[in-house]
């Protein structure tokens, strides 16, 4: 079943961050106030395809309840990309990853957006932007589709540009026959530093309904709540939106209605707590070090005396161990 065609108008997107939402956050997000779909973070097909492949495994890593997952693809080569979207279809990957049968991602994306210059130097991710490397896009698509033989949807994440906004990349990929389009409205030189261009939705919605009226649009870049996220999918005709940082501000940014400052101080240790608990219960064999928490730690310990401190303690722990007694010392700081 193609779970793309079922989802609500608009759709709301977590959105795929490195070191961040692995299947402990996703767990974490899904069970307080879940989105419409998730992402995993960026996989490498070439490592896969490498005797580095098991190292690669945890970035595809997810639980049976995890049901809306679209894995997310990343590389160089073709051929890798052919064979990891042909192990995902068939439910190879998944069964390798541990999963039963019967449970499988939703949907494949391929990242044609990451601005990392480690990735971009070799002319991957955001670097198949550029007209030169059109080609290789081109290849990396059909290759993928290939692989996939119609039996998960194909996707692209992507920006509006490398140096400059470029819409001939969206005349591009619209020809391609896309289920879904995610565009995080930046070029590549911008990376984050300066506000999406939301604006530029109007020419890409335009595009699309001209060239792909059947391709999911979905919007990305700098959204902080679904009431927010509403208004532009609407004014730009979006079917989706798509929210990544907003989740540090708000873990409950999905939640039904706005639910900003609904959560109190000792709601939001709990959650840190169930999140540190499952993490020190998922990845066992030190797959993740501890201090890839840290990233987390605004979001979970914030509106009462002593948080900052108590953050700075928590950045310097060791060990899930060491983070869960300050956690439970915690509590009674926030009373
Ligand atoms: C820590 C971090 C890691 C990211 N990793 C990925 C990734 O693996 N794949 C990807 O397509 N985008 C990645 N992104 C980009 C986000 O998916 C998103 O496009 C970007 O943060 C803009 O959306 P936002 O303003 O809602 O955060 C990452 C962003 C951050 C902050």
């Amino acid at each position: 079943m193609d779970i793309l065609k079922g989802l609500p108008k608009p759709f709301f997107v977590l959105a795929p961050m490195d070191d961040v939402t692995d299947t402990v956050f996703r767990q974490v997000v899904a069970e307080s106030a879940a989105p419409d779909l998730f992402f995993t973070e960026f996989a490498n097909v070439d490592g896969l395809m490498s005797p580095g492949r098991p190292k690669l495994l945890k970035k595809l890593q997810f639980v049976p309840n995890e049901t809306r997952l679209v894995a997310q693809l990343w590389g160089l080569k073709p051929e890798n990309f052919k064979a990891i979207a042909s192990q995902i279809a068939d439910g190879s990957m998944a069964r390798e990853l541990g999963l039963p049968e019967g449970c499988n991602f939703v949907g494949v994306d391929l990242n044609m957006g990451c601005p990392a210059k480690s990735e971009v130097q070799n002319g991957a991710c955001s670097a198949l932007i550029k007209r030169e490397n059109r080609q290789l896009a081109d290849d990396i698509i059909e290759a993928t589709r290939e692989g996939l033989a119609g039996r998960l949807p194909l996707s692209v994440k992507t920006r509006l540009g490398f140096s400059e906004i470029d819409m001939s990349w969206f005349e591009f990929l619209l020809g391609k026959r896309l289920d879904m389009l995610t565009v995080h409205a930046r070029t590549r030189k911008e990376m984050s530093k300066v506000p999406a261009h939301w604006e530029y939705f109007g020419k890409v919605s335009e595009l699309r309904a001209q060239l792909a009226p059947e391709t999911l649009l979905v919007g990305n870049g700098d959204i902080l709540t679904k009431e927010q996220g509403r208004e532009l999918a609407d004014q730009y005709g979006l079917d989706g939106i798509m929210i990544g940082r907003g989740i540090f501000h708000d873990p409950l940014v999905f939640a039904a209605e706005s639910s900003r400052g609904s959560y109190t101080p000792e709601q939001k240790i709990a959650l840190y707590t169930k999140h540190v608990k499952l993490f020190t219960d998922t990845w066992k064999e030190g797959e993740r070090p501890v201090y890839t928490l840290n990233k987390f730690c605004k979001t979970y310990i914030n509106g009462f005396d002593g948080a900052k401190e108590l953050r700075e303690q928590m950045m310097a722990a060791n060990s899930t161990a060491e983070l869960i007694e300050i956690l439970t010392a915690s509590t009674v700081a926030a009373r």
